[in-house]
């Protein structure tokens, strides 16, 4: 008694319903179907419902025939095929049918859960790319950048979980004129560069420093403009002094990721070098290039409306565009993705559309079996409203950032008396797992295309939708079965002998809610959104609570004495853990056992 033939609830419902419409109503065959869950709090009403009899109706009128929509309903619910995960269907209100999901089926579904863990839903595999962070060298990583890292993490370790090939890429701003200063600078400040790798601290202020130069010194910029055409030959000396650069930079984005618990494989702008001149060559030759003032520009589709992309500057060069087109087309021709996600602020959002209108008319992707997506997200704000600064107007440095959710986690920690209680390495982790967490979630519990504030004191409050309330509640249940004085550890064991009881309304309420994970995570992945992920996380605590509020684990006497535990429960407890551990490792949150 098991989906296999499907991934969902919800899509195993949607093909029932399929074969329903089909043999009731065979002309409307290809009628999309409509399943919607139904609000927990309505339970009378079913658990899902089906949808198609009003707009099937409406098709019968258009053809002259008069059907009402409960008469359909009525003959949807007749002709759905049986299945072991539905306990009844109702013909409800105007025209709908309710679907009351089997509680045998439930509890099988939960002792699978715990016997073998949590399985992705099946989805059809595909080779993805995700091009984020790509923070850029010798300038800081700034918050849009540490949204894009945080954001393009969890997109990643969703689409592994659901089994896909994913390439990790940082897009990292390497290559471009203002390295040609900044080897002109390096090779004054430190003349030994080649010998002795050069102490650069602040590599943000070398890059001041050779600007100003730049601005003010005509020879200085001569010297800059030859030196970044000696980069695109190659000559040693100054690629040589370009790693050196980039290493400073390479070494504190490193740190950001460790913290975070970042993977990402770099592959910059400037190994498209090459690529940048065979995809010149390329659209060249499909006679796409159009000469503008002397740079070549190429419009995204016949119509020559929007902005063009400059592929090739007056002064021969190439640019953001150039780079963006060789790496789409290495993408697809040389990496064979199938989809390409770019994880990058929506301040792009013309320019991503115009490279994929681009690439599509170019015939580098092709509509039919290329998915590309910009998953765009908002600026981050200050508590003000206003953009994110530090008091004196600075843009905030990130490791400044992480040291201070670090420190004001401490702080709530302490504020509850966990000091007291925890070890201290207790209470490092779970310090670590406070600070990274709340940073992480704050920023995908939102819907990514608003913008954010960004507030300490909100991420930490330890109720509604937030990381802190979650881990709370995630240490509070593995604390159950730790407390119920007996081994749960071995849970396929224990399956032989206890059966899962659904018999509470609340227990119910929560198996109910437990299986609509793997709708969410296929919901998450169509529309790659992370806060329908969060939601569930937050709806799975809530329901939990109302369950552990009026259902008895473990029971106590006056004396404090365990006199009976109930094992049934402390599965679903355990069931419930599994399935928030498994959406924390998605959302990159760390729980620990004690907090
Ligand atoms: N380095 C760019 C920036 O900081 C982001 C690059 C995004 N990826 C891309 N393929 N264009 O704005």
């Amino acid at each position: 008694m098991q989906l296999k033939d499907c991934s969902s609830i919800t899509e195993h419902l949607e093909s029932l319903f399929a074969q329903a419409i089909a043999s009731a109503f065979p002309k409307y065959s290809d009628t999309p179907v409509v399943i919607a869950p139904v609000n927990s709090s309505s339970a009378k009403f079913g658990d899902y419902q089906c949808n198609n009899a009003m707009g099937l109706s409406k098709k019968f009128k258009e053809s002259g025939i008069n059907k009402n929509p409960r008469e359909i309903a009525t003959e949807l619910k007749g002709h759905c095929p049986s299945s072991p995960i539905i306990e009844k269907l109702e013909v409800a209100g105007a025209g709908f049918v309710n679907v009351f999901l089997s509680k045998d089926f439930a509890a099988l579904a939960l002792s699978n859960l715990l016997r073998n863990g949590v399985k992705p839903p099946q989805v059809p595999k595909k080779r993805v790319l995700v091009d984020f962070s790509s923070p850029n060298i010798a300038k800081q990583m700034h918050v849009g950048h540490l949204r894009s890292t945080i954001i393009g993490e969890s997109v990643c370790r969703l689409l592994e979980f659901l089994q896909h090939d994913v390439i990790r890429v940082n897009h990292l701003g390497d290559w471009g004129t203002q390295f040609g200063m900044l080897i002109a600078h390096l090779e004054d400040r430190f003349p030994n560069y080649l010998n002795e790798s050069p102490p650069i601290s602040d590599l943000q202020l070398f890059y001041k420093e050779s600007k100003k130069r730049f601005d003010e010194d005509e020879e200085f910029k001569k010297r800059a403009y030859s030196r970044v055409v000696s980069l695109q030959k190659g000559v040693p000396n100054s690629i040589k002094a370009w790693e050196l650069i980039c290493n400073v930079s390479r070494k504190e984005f490193q740190t950001i990721y460790e913290r975070l618990d970042i993977s990402i494989k770099e592959r910059g702008e400037s190994f498209y070098q090459s690529r940048m001149l065979s995809v010149v060559e390329y659209l060249r030759g499909k006679a796409l290039l159009e000469e503008d003032e002397g740079r070549e520009i190429m419009w995204p589709d016949d119509t020559k409306t929007g902005i063009p992309l400059t592929i090739v500057k007056s002064d021969g060069g190439f640019t953001y565009d150039t780079s963006d087109m060789a790496a789409i087309r290495h993408r697809v021709e040389e990496e064979l993705c199938d989809w390409i996600i770019y994880v990058v602020d929506s301040g792009q959002s013309t320019h991503f559309n115009t490279i994929f209108k681009a690439a599509e008319r170019c015939a580098i992707l092709k509509p039919r079996s290329h998915r590309v997506d910009h998953v765009q997200f908002g600026v981050v704000l200050g508590e003000d409203g206003k953009k994110f600064k530090t008091r004196s107007g600075d843009t905030v440095k990130l490791a400044d950032l992480l040291d201070e959710g670090m420190k004001r986690s401490l702080q709530q920690l302490e504020s509850r008396g966990r000091d007291k209680v925890l070890t201290p390495q207790e209470l490092k982790d779970a310090q670590q797992s406070l600070a990274y967490g709340c940073i992480k979630y704050s920023d995908l519990c939102h819907n990514r295309i608003s913008d954010y504030i960004f507030s300490f004191d909100k991420m930490l409050e330890d109720r509604g939708n937030t990381a802190v309330y979650l881990l709370y509640t995630y240490t509070r249940i593995c604390s159950i079965a730790r407390n119920s004085g007996e081994d749960f550890s071995n849970l396929s064991e224990i399956l032989k002998k206890v059966k899962i009881e659904l018999t509470h309304e609340k227990e119910w309420k929560l198996a109910k809610t437990l299986l609509k994970l793997h709708d969410i995570l296929i919901k998450c992945s169509k529309e790659l959104f992370l806060h329908f992920l969060c939601e569930f996380c937050y709806e799975v605590c809530t329901v939990f609570t109302e369950f552990y509020d009026s259902c008895y684990c473990i029971e106590k006497n006056k004396l404090g004495e365990i006199i009976e535990v109930n094992h049934s429960r402390i599965l679903l407890c355990e069931a419930t853990a599994a399935v928030l551990r498994q959406c924390f490792y998605i959302l990159g949150l760390k729980p620990v056992s004690k907090m």
